[in-house]
């Protein structure tokens, strides 16, 4: 079975749109999987929440924010901002189906986990950045996997049982079709990076499939009509930054 895992769509309509027809009729994934931040930054909110709601998803920290003002505090201005300007567009049937959005999900089946930031008090949008986050959440682990996203950068880690102590290996910088083949005594996490803005200085949206019958991991960088959606992001008079970051991937 192929599982096609997306995350961070953020409002970004052409990137959600290249990405799914990516996935059903070049792969031909069995799956699709969405792990949160479907709102939020860019300019088609209601359009992204209509295209995944039939998908498994998962709740994302800005999904979260639409529905709890409070929480908006925890945001930097511009993202604040945005999350404004989407609570104004989203409406009730969409802001229902962000609330009512799970925060994690096991898959025992296919033995994986999927969160938008840690295992660890995922209702805290913690970020895993690196080995020691990487090291506290293998703890916590049920499953030889976990996906998560909110970093926007793709990376993965590996824990190794078979050595002693069980030690944990970090590799980022990932482009395109890059594959990993998962093996036996290993855990692993995977940060898939984001569709809709992402931020490790490439501007292609970043996404994976998982292969479960030839238990490998594909990471896959897809472009898409960029200047259609800065267009979006002016038009609204969303912040100029927004506009920029998508091009530069940060
Ligand atoms: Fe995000």
């Amino acid at each position: 079975m192929k599982i096609g895992l997306i995350s961070d769509i953020h409002g970004n309509l052409e990137a959600l749109e290249k990405v799914l027809e990516y996935l059903t009729t070049e792969e031909k994934v069995n799956n699709i999987i969405v792990l949160g931040d479907i709102v939020g930054y860019m300019a088609n909110p209601n359009e992204c929440v209509q295209l995944v709601k039939k998908y498994d998803c998962i709740q994302g920290n800005h999904d979260f924010a639409v529905t709890h003002i409070e929480f908006l505090d925890y945001f930097n201005p511009i993202a604040k901002e945005a999350l404004l300007w989407t609570i104004n567009e989203l409406t009730i049937e969409n802001k229902n189906i962000l609330k009512n959005l799970p925060l994690t999900k096991l898959y025992k089946e296919e033995n994986f986990t999927i969160s938008h930031g840690t295992l660890i008090n995922p209702e805290e949008f913690l970020y895993l950045y690196n080995i020691y986050d990487a090291y506290e959440n293998f703890q916590v682990m049920e499953t030889k996997l976990l996906f998560v996203g909110h970093t926007h950068v793709p990376k993965y880690y590996v824990l190794d049982k078979s050595n002693s102590p069980a030690t944990i290996e970090m590799t980022s910088h990932i482009d395109y079709d890059y594959k990993i083949q998962l093996e036996e005594n290993k855990g692993y996490i995977f940060n898939i990076g984001s569709v809709g803005q992402p931020r490790d200085y490439n501007n292609k949206s970043c996404f994976v499939i998982y292969d479960t019958v030839e238990k490998s991991i594909k990471y896959i960088r897809l472009p898409y009509d960029i200047e259609k959606t800065a267009q979006k992001i002016k038009k609204n008079n969303l912040p100029n930054f927004l506009y920029k970051r998508i091009f530069l991937g940060i």
